[in-house]
């Protein structure tokens, strides 16, 4: 398996990077494409293994797909086939947004249950909970969810849905199913990351009738036909990615990097908790600029569904409170089991007690440079940025966690001054 190894340069990272596409946006939408027959066109698509995995997906299922990153073109094949196997879902949960889509257009679907996964058990009843009011019914066997429209395999109906928990993925499902469901579709308590209104976008530009993404109460009114119309859309930056950037531009002390192509207002809770820490983070156009001036001051992080601090800038938030003055307290209310880059980074030399899902953090001001691995996305991610600001070397090894979420890491570090190679098929 491949390693990155970063060895110190003792600076802190300074240049211009510029961000991808949004993977969590880009997942959704091509799941949507199966809500059409005709071609449509998607640009701004990071290249990453789960866009990969979803391709093969669509294909598996019948499609027509050309990846050429940053372009993906979706279209019908010769035939549909509306199963989606272990194989393929095992390698990516997100593989589970085809089920609503798949259910809505073609009466029928069979989408193997994703399971749990490291960071945590991840159910998909309100996936199902939802799919269910719209009319389908569901029954789960040998390791699949087999979902049928009304009158065996008939037209979803639209309804109200009340999900218990925001779900980013249960409101994506149920937005795709409610676009081809007949009638008005009222969706409560709904996730409202960007990436959700981001595929309401794109519903209403393939004819469906979606407001309110962004809030928690979403409508939306089903197209009058079978199907939607395709449709050509540029995907949103990955926020995360951006987020990921700007910490670690933060790490040391006279830190000075452009964020390009990322917006602000999706990343509000993030940059006003950097600025509490002391960071200077300011719009240039369309641009982010992080700098760091002085010492960090450590401040508390409580993880929490959009627009509250997003659980997937956890990890590398937590990274730079060892890098600050002080005491931090990192809760994580999303997911059970998202604090494995603890016991690497206290290899690492930083001073972290776990207590349930609360993280205690003494700020050290200084990281050694060890070998880590992670067993996540955005685990590995902080170990990353860790190594980056470390002394002597590290090596993050299993990174295909990282391949999976951020678009050329390597290239990108090495263009912020990070001396940084990837060692192919290292030891794992
Ligand atoms: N949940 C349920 N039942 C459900 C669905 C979710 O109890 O039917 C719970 C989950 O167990 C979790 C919470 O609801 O405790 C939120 O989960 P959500 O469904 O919002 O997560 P997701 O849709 O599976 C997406 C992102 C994740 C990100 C989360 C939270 C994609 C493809 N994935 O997952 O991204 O952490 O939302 O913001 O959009 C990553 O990119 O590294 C990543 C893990």
């Amino acid at each position: 398996m491949d390693a990155l190894r970063i060895r110190s340069t003792g600076k802190p990272l300074e240049g211009t990077v510029r961000i991808s596409g949004a993977k969590n946006a880009a997942l959704p939408i091509l799941c949507a494409t199966l809500l059409s027959d005709g071609a449509s066109h998607l640009r701004n698509v990071p290249r990453l293994r789960d866009i990969e995995t979803t391709a093969a997906l669509l294909r598996f299922l019948g499609r027509d797909v050309r990846v050429d990153a940053p372009e993906v073109h979706v279209a019908a094949g010769a035939e549909v086939r509306p199963e989606a196997p272990y194989e393929l879902v095992k390698q990516m949960r997100a593989s589970v947004l085809v089920l609503g889509p798949l259910v809505a257009r073609f009466g029928r679907a069979k989408v193997s249950l994703p399971g749990g996964c490291a960071i945590g058990a991840r159910p998909v009843d309100q996936h199902l909970k939802g799919l269910e009011a719209l009319g389908c019914s569901i029954r789960l066997e040998r390791g699949y969810v087999i979902a049928e429209g009304p009158n065996n395999g008939g037209r979803l109906r639209g309804a109200e849905v009340m999900f218990d928990v925001p779900t980013v993925g249960g409101t994506e499902n149920l937005m795709m199913a409610a676009a081809l469901a007949k009638g008005r579709s009222t969706l409560v308590n709904c996730a409202r990351e960007p990436e959700v209104e981001e595929l309401a976008r794109v519903l209403n530009k393939m004819g469906a009738e979606v407001s309110g993404a962004g809030t928690d109460v979403i409508h939306v009114t089903g197209a009058d036909r079978g199907e939607l119309s395709p449709f050509e859309h540029a995907i949103i930056p990955d926020r995360i990615e951006a987020g990921t950037y700007m910490v670690a531009a933060a790490m040391l002390e006279g830190g000075n990097v452009l964020v390009q192509g990322a917006k602000l207002s999706d990343l509000e809770a993030l940059v006003m908790k950097m600025r509490a820490a002391g960071i200077e983070v300011t719009s240039e156009g369309q641009d982010i600029r992080v700098r760091r001036f002085g010492e960090l001051r450590a401040v508390n992080v409580t993880t929490a569904p959009h627009p509250g601090f997003p659980t997937d800038m956890q990890a590398q938030f937590l990274s730079l409170m060892v890098m600050a003055r002080g005491e931090s307290v990192i809760s994580e209310t999303i997911f059970e089991n998202r604090f494995m880059h603890v016991p690497e980074l206290q290899r690492m030399g930083a001073s972290v007690a776990l207590r349930g899902n609360t993280a205690v953090v003494q700020g050290v001001r200084r990281l050694y440079g060890a070998s880590v691995m992670a067993t996540d996305l955005r685990a590995s991610a902080s170990l990353v940025i860790a190594g980056a600001v470390a002394d002597e070397e590290t090596e993050v090894r299993r990174i295909y966690h990282l391949d999976r979420g951020y678009e050329r890491i390597e290239q990108k570090l090495l263009g912020l001054g990070v001396n940084v190679e990837r060692v192919r098929g290292a030891e794992s």
